[in-house]
């Protein structure tokens, strides 16, 4: 794994991860898990979602465990109502937020101190009912903006519209429990400014440097100059737990 850089407040630190783990690596990610995590993965039935999912896990607690200075498998993760991970105590007097996302053979990390913030990556593909899903979930103006692209590009913004709707959930951590058409990003606008008459002015979006073929976007709280940097995490060289100290508490 690349070296990180201290996460100190005012910085946010994004980590792509491709998820075709080596069977070695496999076995590192599978031997970090809690008995939740475990749970859920017998509850998949797709062998290859099972995977991905302990991959994906697995990958989550090493990052976490950088930062915290502890052991992958000594963390204690929780679930909000609709389903956001968080740290449980006495993890979550560090104050250290985090939010994943993953598609195709990669996932997305992003993790900050003392503000939640929320992640989606999308890989370009094809859009099964992409015309009913924008009419369903997006708003006027972002329906409008979508109709002006060229063809070639549709799905690419519509994509992208998504992307951008789904890190603001994420970050608020409502899932897809609220209505998606409320929430608005003007991708007219440089930057894309986020209206969501619940949530007006609290939120902004930030489109990430992305892999070809992707497409990655977060949201973050509108009021702080926040600075994304990104990283590479290569699973073969994912360090100890022990290469970083640990954060103080609370920051
Ligand atoms: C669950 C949801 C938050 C994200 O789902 P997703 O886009 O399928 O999956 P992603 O890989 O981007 O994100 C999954 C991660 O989101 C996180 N997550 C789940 N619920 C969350 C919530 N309420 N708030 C914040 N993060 C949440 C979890 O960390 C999850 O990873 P885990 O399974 O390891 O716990 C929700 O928005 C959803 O179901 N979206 C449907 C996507 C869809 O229909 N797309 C079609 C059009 S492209």
């Amino acid at each position: 794994m690349e070296e990180a850089p201290e996460l100190t407040p005012g910085v946010v630190h994004v980590w792509y991860a491709g998820l075709t783990a080596h069977p070695s690596e496999l076995v590192r990610h599978e031997a970090v898990l809690s008995s939740d995590e475990w749970s859920r993965v017998r509850r998949i039935r797709d062998p290859e979602a099972a995977r991905r999912f302990v991959v994906r896990r697995g990958l989550l607690r090493h990052l976490l465990a950088r930062y915290l200075g502890a052991p992958p498998q000594a963390l204690v993760l929780c679930q909000g109502r609709q389903g956001k991970p968080a740290l449980a105590r006495p993890w979550s007097q560090h104050n250290l937020h985090f939010s994943l996302s993953d598609s195709g053979d990669l996932a997305v990390y992003a993790f900050a101190i003392g503000h939640p913030l929320g992640v989606d990556l999308e890989r370009l593909r094809p859009v099964a009912r992409g015309i009913a899903l924008a009419r369903r979930h997006f708003s006027p103006g972002e329906q409008t903006w979508l109709q002006a692209q060229p063809p070639e590009r549709w799905e690419e913004a519509f994509l992208r519209c998504w992307t951008c709707k789904e890190a603001v959930v994420k970050a608020v951590g409502s899932g897809l429990t609220v209505p998606l058409q409320e929430i608005s990003v003007a991708h007219w606008e440089d930057p894309p400014r986020v209206t969501w008459p619940s949530q007006e002015g609290r939120w902004r979006i930030q489109l990430l440097e992305s892999p070809p073929g992707y497409l990655a976007a977060l949201a973050l709280p509108a009021e702080r100059p926040l600075t994304p940097q990104v990283h590479w995490v290569e699973g073969a060289s994912l360090p100890e737990f022990s290469a970083q100290g640990p954060l103080p508490p609370g920051r």
